[in-house]
């Protein structure tokens, strides 16, 4: 069993992963899984993602690996196939992986040894879906009802595999209103669920939640940069919102690019909340995968 993507969940899995993750943040004490071996390989850069799965196996008392690209065999010309069959010999039953290309996954998964597990740490442009699970229990726990928020998701939205995995879980999840907005360049014709627009103010206008998107420009291969002014999350620019608005982002933040630090630091942030969150998701994520999985019996 994997966890590529969003869609790969039900809406019932989804509030149980919510609900359990909910459940580590109050516990002292934690099952544990000693038997399991994970390892982390993470081609591009993190530091919440890296670091909160790495903390995540630790609470869970797996065995954890970390493998750098930069510094393994693959510099000397081995396949990333070849790779994780290798660990997996070793003893490998989950890895969790990040990588620039959107398609990565479809075009490893049929090779992989059938007892090693995956996790999506994030794609390219094209999904990360701990991040969306994340994000809906930070919004969960303020005990938002998805049927009645209106969200704005403003920024680089084109770039964003956030913004493709917040759109998808949104839509499972049957979040009421959810609007992107970015300059045209940057704004796709259509997002799995949600409108897209040009028009901030609109998008931004009785917002309950406006999550801000960082310019992604190491995905940038067009040239086509753009003066994102207008689309910073400013405190005047939050004004248009819901008075009880909360301000999600992702992370890393560009202050002063795609949001304020007035805004990022403010009492309607929620942004260290979700870094808090991600550890205890992704204590989640690897305990449903390790009892749904071949590393539950080993
Ligand atoms: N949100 C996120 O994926 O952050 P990192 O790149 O630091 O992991």
């Amino acid at each position: 069993m994997h966890l590529l993507q969003v869609s790969d969940l039900s809406k019932a899995e989804i509030e149980a992963l919510i609900a359990r993750a909910l459940d580590f943040k109050q516990a002292k004490t934690y099952p544990t899984y000693p038997q399991v071996s994970v390892i982390n390989v993470f081609y591009e850069k993190s530091t919440r993602t890296h670091l909160s799965f790495a903390l995540a196996q630790q609470n869970l008392g797996c065995k954890t690996l970390d493998l750098n690209p930069e510094r393994s065999a693959e510099g000397k010309g081995e396949a990333m196939l070849d790779t994780l069959s290798t660990v997996h010999a070793m003893g490998v039953h989950l890895a969790v992986m990040r990588h620039a290309e959107d398609d990565i996954f479809d075009a490893i998964l049929p090779h992989i040894p059938s007892t090693l597990s995956l996790i999506n740490a994030g794609s390219g442009k094209r999904a990360h879906p701990t991040q969306a699970l994340l994000d809906m229990m930070t919004m969960f726990e303020l005990g938002l009802e998805p049927k009645n928020l209106k969200i704005a998701v403003v920024g680089d939205v084109l770039h964003s595999r956030v913004a493709h995995s917040f759109s998808t879980i949104c839509g499972i999840m049957g979040v009421g209103e959810l609007v992107f907005a970015a300059p045209d360049v940057w704004l796709p014709e259509a997002m799995p669920y949600g409108q897209v627009t040009t028009e901030v103010k609109a998008a931004l206008k009785d917002a309950d939640i406006v999550m801000a998107l960082r310019v992604q420009k190491e995905r940038m291969v067009d040239g086509k940069h753009q003066n994102l002014e207008a689309y910073c999350i400013t405190e005047d620019a939050l004004s248009l919102a819901s008075p009880n608005v909360h301000v999600l982002h992702p992370g890393p933040m560009n202050r002063g690019i795609e949001i304020d630090s007035a805004v990022a630091d403010g009492p309607k942030s929620c942004i260290l909340e979700q870094v808090t969150n991600g550890v205890y998701m992704r204590m989640a994520v690897l305990e449903h995968l390790i009892k749904a999985s071949h590393a539950a019996s080993v």
